[in-house]
Order: structure tokens, then C-alpha cells, then sequence
């Protein structure tokens, strides 16, 4: 946990600048206040919802592998208490995600409105927003217009605003803002990614809450062993929160573009002259090789471990093992350490 928050403050400071000064002579933005960096408020939310976002990856994991054993008949008491303990974790962990996120999405608002503006692809400032939960159209076309089916009404404004008639900027208004602020360019991200995988995110997350609340009903009524339906769910569900991680990720680095750091340097500057195609995709290639072999290790190890099953208690104190029949009192031995 203490690695993660410096790997998002880090991350942070590339959303939202702070403690540094530009040195003109190099051309290098130096660290000026680590403190400031350190408690960038950008972190300060990014980090719970991360860290939540771990706690519920944790227990839909827990909650599916009790799944699978319950499915495979070989339910007993670990299964149920460690049901009893991921499914109200899970859900408080969830909740406690979509509550930063939706503090994320206000701070968001203020610091990178086109990043909100692209997630919704809202082309004009709009007061009262509605959020859009499926849409066709065309995502590309710059001005453009996205001819929506599925829409709550004002859940953007709150989303974003935390006010039912709060004013979202819109991507025209952005970019105009941008090119006075700028110079000339394109500050729109690629607005279909921004667009479902801030979908992705909310709605995988929505299926984890409804399925943690769904399990905890069917544990207090004593329904759990024979639900069929909830046991196969929580198998695929396992993989929800890591699609939920995944697009939260590309959302956030995504929604950024044009910019490597917010407002300082562009992507197409930051790019290592004595780096080329070659390299990049030979370190790339390294990468998911050996992540790919660790992970095919590590999900074999754990997979074994799975199909084995918990380890059956140990004999209540006082009773003894088969194999371990007392032995007679023997005078010449005495007790050692
Ligand atoms: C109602 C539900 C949710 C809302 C409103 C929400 C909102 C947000 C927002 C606004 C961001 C972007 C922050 C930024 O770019 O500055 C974000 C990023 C992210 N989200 Fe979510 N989120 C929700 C659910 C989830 C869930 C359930 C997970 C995972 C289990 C998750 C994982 C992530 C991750 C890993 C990031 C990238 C790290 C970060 O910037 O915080 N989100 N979310």
C-alpha cells in the first residue's frame, strides 16, 4: 500500500502538476516542495480509490473460488466463513471505490474538464447533464454527435458537480478554451476509448455491488449451498473487478491525452529521440513474454491450489490422531527442547 501511494503520487503529478518550478535554462521542470507532491490532492483520491478497488478485486476473488467449491460439492466451514467474511468486505469495498470516484469525477471536473467532457462525449456545456449508459454515433467526427438511447437524466451534472443542475463543460467549449490557452492543436482524446471504458468501469463495478448484496441475502437466509445461479456468476464475476481496474487505468492515461503531463508536456514531446520502433517493441515483447510466463505460472499454482481445497481441520484439542496413538510412559525419556 505505502508503494502504491508514491506510484500514484507520482502518477498524480502528471494529471495535476504541483511543487515544481520550470527551470528555463534546461528546459526541465525540477522538484520545488515534495510535500506538496505528496498531499497533491489528485492522490489524495486517486490512492482510497485504488486501494478499495483492491480490497473488492481481493473479495471477488474469495467469493469466487468459495463459489467453485461450492459448485464442486465440497462446501464446509471455511467455505462459509470465508464467504461470510469477503461479502461484506466486498461490498463496503465497492461502495467505498464508486464513493472516491465520484469525488474523482468533481476534482476531475475542475482540474481536466475534457477528460469528464470525453467520458460522456458531451460536446457542449450543458447545465442539469444527463450520463449516457449506451449510446451509437459517431465517436470520431470532431465537432460530432453521439444520438444516445439509454440516458439518466442530470447523473452527470451530480456525478461531476455534486449539484442536480450543475454545469458540465462541453468538448467544444474545451478545446476553443485549450487553443487560446495552448496554441494551436487537438486537446480531444480518443473519445470512444474515454467513452466505454468509463462505462466498463461503472458498470462492472455496479455488477460487483449488485452480486456482493445478492450473496449476502442469499448467506442470511441460509440459501447459499444450493444457489446454482449466484455460485456460476461468482465464477465469471472474479474477473469484473480486473476489468474494472484495467479500463480505470486506460480511462485515466486516455482521457489525459494530448498531454504526457497535464498542461506542460505533450505526448508527441515526450517521445526519447534515441529510442525507435525497434526498440520500444522489443521491450515490449520482453514485457509480456515474461509477465505472460509468470502469470501462467502463478495462475497454475493458484488454480492447483483451488482444485485441492481447503485442508481438513485439525482434531479438536485433547482427541488424538489416528496415527499418533499415545505412547506408554517410559521412565529413561525425558521431555527436551
Ligand atoms: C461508480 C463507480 C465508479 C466511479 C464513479 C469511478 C470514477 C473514476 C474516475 C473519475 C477515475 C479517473 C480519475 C482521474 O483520471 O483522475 C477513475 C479511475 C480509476 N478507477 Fe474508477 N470509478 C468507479 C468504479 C471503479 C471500480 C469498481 C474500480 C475497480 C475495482 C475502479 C478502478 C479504477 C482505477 C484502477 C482507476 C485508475 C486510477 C485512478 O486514477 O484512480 N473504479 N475512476
Amino acid at each position: 500500500m505505502i508503494s502504491a501511494y508514491f506510484i500514484l503520487a507520482a502518477n498524480s503529478w502528471m494529471q495535476h502538476p504541483v511543487g515544481y518550478v520550470v527551470n528555463h535554462a534546461t528546459h526541465r521542470a525540477e522538484l520545488k516542495d515534495i510535500f506538496s507532491v505528496l498531499t497533491n490532492s489528485t492522490v489524495l483520491l486517486a490512492f482510497p480509490h485504488t486501494i478499495f478497488g483492491a480490497f473488492a478485486t481481493a473479495s471477488m476473488l474469495v467469493i469466487g473460488i468459495c463459489a467453485f467449491q461450492l459448485l464442486r460439492k465440497r462446501g464446509g466451514d471455511v467455505v462459509s466463513r470465508s464467504l461470510r467474511l469477503a461479502l461484506p468486505i466486498g461490498t463496503v469495498a465497492v461502495i467505498l471505490t464508486m464513493v472516491f470516484g465520484h469525488f474523482q469525477g468533481i476534482l476531475m471536473e475542475q482540474q481536466q474538464p475534457m477528460k469528464m467532457a470525453a467520458a460522456e462525449v458531451l460536446y457542449h456545456t450543458k447545465k442539469g447533464a444527463s450520463f449516457s449508459i449506451f449510446a451509437t454515433g459517431d465517436f470520431t467526427r470532431f465537432p460530432g454527435h453521439l444520438s444516445s438511447d439509454l440516458r439518466i437524466p442530470h447523473a452527470l451534472s451530480i456525478l461531476a458537480t455534486a449539484t442536480w443542475n450543475g454545469t458540465v463543460d462541453g468538448i467544444d467549449q474545451i478545446q476553443a478554451a485549450e487553443v487560446k490557452k495552448y496554441g494551436p492543436g487537438n486537446y480531444t482524446p480518443i473519445l470512444g476509448v474515454t467513452y466505454w471504458t468509463f462505462r466498463l468501469m461503472i458498470g462492472a463495478g455496479t455488477l460487483m455491488l449488485l452480486l456482493t448484496l445478492a450473496g449476502m441475502v442469499l448467506v442470511r437466509r441460509k440459501k447459499m449451498d444450493g444457489a446454482r445461479w449466484f455460485q456460476r456468476l461468482a465464477i465469471i464475476a472474479i474477473f469484473l473487478p480486473i476489468l474494472a481496474n484495467w479500463t480505470g487505468w486506460i480511462f485515466t492515461e486516455m482521457g489525459r491525452q494530448p498531454w504526457v503531463v497535464y498542461g506542460l508536456l505533450r505526448t508527441s514531446n515526450a517521445r526519447s529521440p534515441n529510442v525507435g520502433l525497434g526498440d520500444l517493441i522489443i521491450t515490449l515483447t520482453g514485457y509480456i513474454v515474461l509477465y505472460g510466463i509468470l502469470i501462467a505460472i502463478g495462475g497454475w499454482l493458484m488454480f492447483r491450489e483451488i482444485k485441492h481445497g481447503p485442508e481438513p481441520p485439525p482434531p479438536p484439542p485433547g482427541e488424538a490422531v489416528p496415527d499418533e496413538l499415545p505412547l506408554a510412559p517410559n521412565p529413561d525419556l525425558v521431555l527436551s527442547y
